[in-house]
C-alpha cells in the first residue's frame, strides 16, 4: 500500500503491511503478536526516505468527551486519532479556552504531546493534564501525568528516554470554562486584532486570527506537501550571539536565560539565500524559509538532501548547527 495519502509531505513510499486500528482492544491484540511495528498517526511530522517493511499501524481512535468539570475548569479527553485542528475547533465551539493559539496545526491529538506542539506563545504543556498510553513491548497501559512527560521546547520524554516505546492512545486537557486569559502577546496576533478593530477578543477571534496568519505564511499541505517547520529554532550562547549581532545588527532573537538566546532558524536560512529556492521537485517555501516543500513528486531523499545543504550553509555562515525537527525515516 502507498503511504502517500498518509504523510503531509506527500512522499510516495510503500508499506508492506498496513492496518487501520479503530479500538484499543484491537491495538492491544496486534501488539501481543507483533512488537516491531511502525506507528502512523496524522503523518504531519515525518519525512519518509524509504519503504517501510514493518507492519504499519494507522492509529484511528476517535472520540472527544468532557470527563470532569469544576467551577472554572473543564477536563476534555480526546482519543489519539482525532485531528488536532478539529479538536481545537470543538473546544472553541463549546467555549473552552486554552487551545485557541494552537489552531490549524496539522496532525492528530495523540502525537501532540510528543513534541509539545506550540505556536504563537502557547504550548500544549500549558493546558495538558494527563495522557494514556500503551507500552509496545508488553501491551500494558500506563497513565502519564504532566511532570512525567518532561515537556520542553518541541520536546518530551517521548522523544528521548521513551522514544518508540509507547503508543499514546488519549490525551486529557484542562481548559478554562470562564474568565480565560487570552494570550495575544505574540506580536502578529495583537497587531491583527487591532487591525480588525477588535478590542475585546473572544477565543474564537484569536483562533480566527491565528488561522489567517498561518494561512498567509505556511503552505497548505493539501496543496503543497510539507511538514511545517523542518528545523528547530536553535538556542545559542549569549557570547556567540553578541558576535553575530556585531556582524548582523538585524538578527532577531528571543531571550531564554542569562546564558542562552534563541534565534529563528527561518531568518538564518533566509540569510543563506535559500528562501523560495527550488531544487528539482522540492524546495524552500517562499514565505517561510523554515518550511521545506514537495512540489509534487519529490522523494524523501531529495528533501533530505536540501535539508543537509541548508545545515551546511548555516553552519558555515553562522557557526550554528540546525537540528532537524521532523522525524526522518
Ligand atoms: N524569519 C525570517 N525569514 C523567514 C522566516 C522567519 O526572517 O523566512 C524570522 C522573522 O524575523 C520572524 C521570525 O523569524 O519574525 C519568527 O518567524 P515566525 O513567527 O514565522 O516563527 P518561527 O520561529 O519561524 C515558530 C514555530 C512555528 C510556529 C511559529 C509561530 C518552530 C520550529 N516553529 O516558527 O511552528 O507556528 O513559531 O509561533 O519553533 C511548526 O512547528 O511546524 C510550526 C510552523
Amino acid at each position: 500500500i502507498s503511504l502517500k495519502p498518509f504523510n503531509t509531505f506527500g512522499v510516495d513510499v510503500n508499506a508492506s503491511k498496513f492496518l487501520d486500528v479503530k479500538s484499543i482492544s484491537d491495538l492491544r491484540e496486534v501488539l501481543l503478536k507483533n512488537h516491531d511495528v511502525f506507528i502512523l498517526s496524522g503523518g504531519s511530522n515525518l519525512l519518509f526516505t524509504k519503504d517501510i517493511d514493518k507492519l504499519v499501524l494507522h492509529l484511528n481512535l476517535k472520540g472527544i468527551e468532557v470527563i470532569k468539570e469544576t467551577n472554572k475548569y473543564v477536563y476534555v479527553k480526546s482519543q489519539a486519532g482525532e485531528n488536532w485542528h478539529e479538536f481545537v475547533l470543538w473546544c472553541i465551539e463549546n467555549g473552552f479556552g486554552g487551545l485557541e493559539n494552537l489552531s490549524l496545526i496539522p496532525g492528530n491529538v495523540g502525537t501532540s504531546p510528543i513534541q509539545n506542539i506550540g505556536a504563537y506563545g502557547v504550548e500544549i504543556k500549558d493546558t495538558f493534564h494527563k495522557l494514556k498510553a500503551i507500552e509496545i513491548n508488553t501491551g500494558k497501559r500506563r497513565v502519564f501525568k504532566k511532570k512525567e512527560c518532561n515537556f520542553g521546547y518541541r520536546n518530551s520524554v517521548f522523544k528521548n528516554e521513551l522514544k518508540g516505546k509507547y503508543i499514546i492512545t488519549s490525551v486529557i486537557f484542562k481548559l478554562r470554562k470562564k474568565n480565560h486569559k487570552l494570550n495575544t502577546s505574540y506580536g502578529a496576533i495583537q497587531a491583527e486584532l487591532d487591525n480588525r478593530g477588535i478590542d475585546k477578543p473572544t477565543i474564537k477571534d484569536v483562533s480566527n486570527v491565528v488561522i489567517d496568519i498561518r494561512n498567509s505564511k505556511l503552505p497548505n499541505p493539501k496543496e503543497i506537501g510539507n511538514s511545517g517547520s523542518f528545523f528547530k529554532n536553535p538556542v545559542i550562547a549569549i557570547d556567540h550571539f553578541i558576535n553575530l549581532k556585531n556582524e548582523y545588527p538585524n538578527i532577531p532573537s528571543y531571550i531564554i536565560s542569562d546564558l542562552e538566546i534563541k534565534v529563528p532558524a527561518g531568518w538564518l536560512i533566509e540569510q543563506c539565500g535559500f528562501k523560495g529556492k527550488r531544487f528539482g521537485n522540492a524546495g524552500i517555501h517562499e514565505k517561510q524559509a523554515l518550511v521545506l516543500v514537495n512540489y509534487g513528486n519529490a522523494t524523501g531523499k531529495e528533501v533530505y538532501q536540501i535539508a543537509q545543504n541548508i545545515q551546511e550553509a548555516v553552519k558555515e555562515k553562522f557557526e550554528i548547527s540546525l537540528e532537524i525537527e521532523v522525524n526522518v525515516i
